[in-house]
């Protein structure tokens, strides 16, 4: 599949078009119910997702979708789509989130659109293209040590399982980095490494719709994906590792010391 200019048109115009949806409800009274442990959906959720299944759908019928909220196929060619990533902030009235759209040739990633519609930000990359911000190619370099980086991370709250190893990392990052932040979207974290304003992001325990498409971004704008040890990273792995080069090698070596 070559993705084309035309492709990449068409679904960051979707992007912003499910962001307009995102801002309609934001700040607004919204209809919320409980969906896994300590979770929630929102009729944004909802309708985001059914927005961008039916306009994708329209305007390439020969690709399948997949959504966070209602899910679908996950066979051959898909858009693997998180439509309002960052919803407790959203409900919260927390100005960080986000829209992720990816499509995905069987499990990887070769083309991703983050929409930031609070930053009236778009972050989109394709395999081999590069990275661009809105029309600003992306172009990380080497970074710094990691007392000199500012990094993201997220908790692992809805996996109680995974709490005390993260909490192994987060402990040895804590001592040695510049600064490090929980934004509470992972889109929006892999989309700020893509553009420069975090030097890495960690986190366990995400699904293929949060990282799907900050994945393929963050690699084409010059980032290293791994997983926390610097294995291959795929879009079911359980943990994931994006830095600048020099950084992602420090952070590898100190989280396999602890493994
Ligand atoms: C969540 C956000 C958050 C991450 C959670 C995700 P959602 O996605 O990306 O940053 O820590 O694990 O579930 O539920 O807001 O789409
Ligand atoms: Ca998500
Ligand atoms: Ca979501």
């Amino acid at each position: 599949m070559i993705v084309e200019k035309d492709l990449i048109k068409t679904v960051i115009y979707a992007s912003k078009k499910a962001g307009e949806i995102l801002l309609k409800h934001f700040g607004r009274s919204l209809e919320v119910e409980g969906k896994g442990l300590r979770d929630i959906v929102t009729n944004a959720d909802i309708e985001s997702e059914d927005f961008l299944k039916d306009f994708l759908f329209r305007e390439f019928p020969e690709i399948g979708f997949y959504g966070e909220e209602k899910g679908g196929n996950l066979e051959g060619l898909i858009w693997m789509v998180d439509p309002l990533d960052g919803t407790k902030n959203f409900f919260r009235g927390l100005d960080v989130f986000a829209v992720s759209i990816a499509l995905l040739d069987g499990k990887k990633p070769i083309f991703g659109v983050i929409h930031i519609p609070t930053k009236n930000l778009t972050v989109w990359g394709a395999e081999g293209m590069g990275s661009y911000a809105n029309d600003r190619k992306l172009e990380l370099d080497e970074g710094d040590g990691l007392e000199n980086s500012f990094l993201a991370t997220g908790f692992p709250h809805g996996n109680p399982e995974l709490v005390d190893p993260y909490i192994e990392t987060l402990r040895e990052i804590l001592k040695r980095a510049m600064g490090v932040r929980r934004m509470g979207s992972a889109a929006y974290d892999l989309a700020m490494v893509a553009y420069g304003l975090f030097d890495g992001f960690w986190e366990f325990g995400l699904k293929p719709w949060d990282t799907a498409a900050g994945a393929i971004i963050v690699k084409e704008a010059g980032a290293v994906l791994s997983d926390i040890y610097g294995g291959e990273w795929d879009i079911f792995s359980q943990t994931i590792l994006v830095a600048k080069r020099k950084l992602h090698a420090e952070m590898v070596e100190i989280f396999r010391s602890i493994s």
